[in-house]
């Protein structure tokens, strides 16, 4: 069997052009530009790049886009500040903070200081606490995005065994709870994996869809996985590679030369997880600004 591949990129750019509508009609209708801020502390340049990258989607889809770029000894008292200004700016709906952020501050005590109005990377307890409740309001971009990689290629999760490899709060946990709601494009039985989980592979096995969300180049195997299975590989592992123009390679967590031969769908690295991400902060974006609307109006 060779594996159908999912094009990440394309599937974003069909949601970046949703997005791109919906923000034009946001604007026609209400006179109102859905605007997203994005916060760097620090000079670590793979952080630089992706906030480049999110500003650069948001503009190309017609948003209000701002980067707020701080140096890393920043203290909590002027994050806190900049937050509360950004939390009571009328043209911001949506902030993200670029993680990870330098040791001295603390990543929750951050995400709570945000709005959860404005939270567009569902990170904010209230947010996580209505993902898992089961009525999502902002679900953190990457488990939005694999939900709709799976949906856009013909891969409902309902009814399907979907196996979690990763508990982080930005992927694992939440792409869990959303993929098991009772709800249509979801309802998985789901089965999480980390390093406590003892024989990984008798469970990867089971898999009708997996996820990877390890952080380990290469670690799932063929034989990790039953033939026709679905692998959402979501591992971004960089190694240094002179012939690449950046200077570095993409590989993911599943090894994808093996696997690619059993699988019936699979996503590349780069080029699948990856673009979706991007995507559905805009599409988060665009949310925080519609419900603004309509809270104003109601
Ligand atoms: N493409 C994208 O847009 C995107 C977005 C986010 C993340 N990523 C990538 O996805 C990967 C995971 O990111 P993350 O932030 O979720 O990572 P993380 O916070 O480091 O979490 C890794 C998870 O994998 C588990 N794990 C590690 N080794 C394992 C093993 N050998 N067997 C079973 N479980 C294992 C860990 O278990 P314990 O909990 O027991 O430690 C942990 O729950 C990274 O490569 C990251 O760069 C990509």
């Amino acid at each position: 069997m060779v594996a159908s591949i999912i094009n990440g990129t394309e599937i974003a750019a069909q949601v970046k052009a949703e997005v791109a509508q919906g923000v034009a009609e946001v604007k026609q209708r209400h006179g109102v530009t859905p605007g997203l801020a994005v916060v760097l502390v620090g000079d670590d340049p793979a952080s630089a790049v992706y906030v480049a990258s999110k500003q650069k989607a948001a503009s190309e889809a017609g948003m209000h886009a701002e980067d707020h770029k701080l140096a890393t000894a920043t203290p909590m008292e002027a994050m806190e500040a900049l937050l509360k200004r950004l939390n009571a700016d009328a043209n911001v709906h949506g902030i993200l903070i670029q993680l990870p952020l330098p040791k001295h501050l603390n990543e929750h005590a951050v995400m709570e200081r945000i709005s959860p109005d404005k939270d567009v990377d569902g990170l904010h307890p209230v947010n996580m606490g209505l993902l898992l409740a089961g009525r999502p309001r902002f679900v953190p971009a990457t488990p939005a995005g694999i939900q709709q990689l799976l949906l856009r290629t013909g891969h409902s999760p309902e009814g399907k065994h979907v196996v979690v490899c990763g508990r982080s709060d930005i992927v694992g946990k939440p792409v869990a709870a959303l993929l098991m709601h009772k709800a249509p494009g979801a309802n998985a039985t789901v089965t999480v994996c980390h390093t406590g989980t003892r024989d990984l592979p008798s469970l990867t096995r089971q898999a009708d869809i997996l996820i990877a969300a390890m952080g380990r180049a290469g670690s799932i195997k063929a034989d990790m996985v039953k033939d026709g299975v679905v692998v959402i590989d979501v591992g971004t592992n960089r190694f240094e590679d002179a012939s690449k123009k950046s200077g570095y390679r993409l590989v993911g967590d599943v090894d994808y030369e093996v696997v690619s031969k059993r699988a019936a769908a699979i996503t590349p690295v780069p080029g699948g997880v990856g673009p979706m991400t991007i995507a559905m902060l805009l599409a988060n974006t665009l949310k925080a600004a519609m419900l603004r609307v309509q809270h104003e109006k109601s």
